[in-house]
């Protein structure tokens, strides 16, 4: 890592705004950098911004690129997650040779990462994909990276990837990156990372709803959401949350009140919940949290939808406060990080990639968009039991949604009443009773499959896995549709 060295420590392709901060962030760290940009005027303009001691070198072809790079080559990839990762690694892929390591720092999907990883092995290349988060200024200043892929050259990235990321921890000097595992497990890690944060928003949104409602203006909510960030719900997501609701624009309308109320999505989200789905666990928060935004998008068709289908006639919150919105916020983030872990555990027992939960959870402390001082509570959970079955059992977490959760029933009760939308906290209101409820009502629709498919149940006076079939309306013989569930 010195800038003497007449070939750089490392590379970089892509500068769009995360790729330039990240190169400014190694640059910063004593690590010297070739960077390569599509087009050359981009490239150009950047690394004439760089300061003396920040040791940047731009190339203008591939073939420069690389080969103004000490080996093995380490090349970090920093473009549009998709098909321009692809085309990227073809190009590369000839000038390359057995031991160079390409780092994909994007958010690809985890499946993508997983195809190049095998196909960069069959060529001698290894290959990591990394999860980095925290945004602009997280790259620039340390992001949460969570690297996967081939473990073989995690040794030789390790210091350079620390030493960028961001630290936490009681003295502020753990790094936020850490081995995640092989494969697509660090996009995996990442992507889950990401609908965690879409919940953690519509979490949010919807205190910013029953605030609204209860009379406070936007001034008034920044100071609401600054004391939140004083305590237990300190995070990096409230404390924006606090600055938003403070801005005003030119004219001093707050800036909140000017900004259309439809919702992007780049997809992390929806891919979260559709593994989710695959693995057969219900992340319904981040579920609802991505339907959210899609029904936010649908701006003309609810104008309509405002005229013609009617709310309740009161639309009083009662005696709802903002302690109770808090302890909501608060009940949902709890049941939403539940539910993450939960998809996590799965993924990693069926991918075999060995998740280290503690772990994950430490990385998500600092740099990061969700990043929380909540995390420091599911790392030590973590950390007593690294077994453990599901968050919501962990001792501390036990007593924090009990003492949590009438206030975020006493929410949803109040919203549901006066008509306001609430589907995240309803949803994790809604998982939590059905999660600690012994005897449910699936024995219903057990009766029902057998007595229209003859899929058959089973019996409470009977062991598990012994399969019985009803001819419900005596129409029906003694065969069965199979007992498989999938
Ligand atoms: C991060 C973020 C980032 C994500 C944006 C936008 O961890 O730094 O998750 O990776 O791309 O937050 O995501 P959406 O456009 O899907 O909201």
């Amino acid at each position: 890592m010195s800038s003497t060295t007449s070939t750089a420590d490392a590379g970089l392709i892509g500068l769009a705004v995360m790729g330039q901060n990240l190169v400014l962030n190694l640059a910063d760290n004593g690590y010297s950098i070739a960077v390569y940009n599509r087009t050359t005027a981009t490239t150009e303009e950047f690394v004439a911004r760089a300061t003396d001691d920040q040791d940047v070198r731009g190339t203008e072809t591939i073939e420069e690129f690389v080969a103004a790079l000490s080996r093995p080559r380490k090349i970090i990839l920093l473009v549009k997650a998709g098909e321009v990762v692809d085309k990227v690694i073809d190009q590369l892929l000839p000038h390359l040779e057995a031991d160079d390591i390409v780092i994909d720092g994007g958010n690809s999907l985890f499946t993508d990462t997983q195809r190049r990883f095998e196909a960069l092995a069959e060529q001698g290349i290894r290959y990591i994909g990394s999860g980095v988060s925290g945004g602009e200024e997280g790259a620039r200043n340390g992001p949460s990276i969570m690297p996967g892929g081939s473990a073989d050259a995690w040794p030789e990235v390790r210091d350079m990837l620390q030493a960028i990321s961001a630290k936490a921890g009681p003295n502020d000097d753990e790094p936020c990156c850490d081995w995640i595992g092989p494969g697509g497990s660090g996009h995996y890690v990442k992507m889950i990372h990401n609908g965690i944060e879409y919940g953690d928003m519509q979490v949010l949104a919807e205190a910013y709803l029953a605030l609204s409602a209860l009379g406070n203006s936007p001034a008034e909510m920044a100071t609401i959401f600054d004391g939140w960030n004083q305590g237990r719900l300190r995070s990096y997501l409230v404390e924006i949350t606090a600055e938003i609701m403070a801005a005003t624009d030119d004219d001093g309308t707050p800036m909140i009140d000017v900004i259309l109320d439809a919702a992007g999505q780049k997809g992390t989200g929806k891919w979260t919940v559709i593994s989710a789905m695959q693995l057969g666990q219900p992340m319904m928060l981040v579920a609802e949290a991505v339907g959210a935004r899609m029904v936010s998008s649908f701006v003309d068709v609810r104008k309509r939808a405002a005229e013609l289908l009617l709310g309740p006639e009161s639309v009083g919150l009662g005696d709802l406060s903002v302690a109770d919105v808090a302890d909501a916020v608060y009940a949902a983030k709890l049941i939403s990080y539940a539910q993450g872990f939960m998809v996590l555990a799965d993924a990693s027992a069926e991918n075999e990639w060995g998740l280290d939960l503690a772990s994950i959870a430490r990385m998500w402390r600092g740099g990061c968009i969700i990043r929380a001082a909540f995390l420091d509570d599911i790392a030590e959970a973590y950390g007593r039991d690294a077994n453990l079955v599901n968050l919501l059992f962990d001792p501390f977490f036990v007593d924090a949604v009990n003492a949590s959760i009438p206030g975020l029933r006493k929410t949803v009760l109040a919203a549901a009443g006066a008509g306001i939308p609430v589907p995240a906290y309803a949803s994790a209101l809604t998982f939590f009773d059905g999660f600690r409820t012994a005897r449910g009502s699936a024995n219903l629709i057990q009766a029902q499959r057998d007595y229209f498919g003859a899929h058959t149940y089973e019996r409470l006076d009977k062991p598990r896995g012994e399969w019985f079939h009803t001819d419900w309306a005596g129409t029906g013989g003694a065969a069965t549709s199979g007992s498989y569930s999938a």
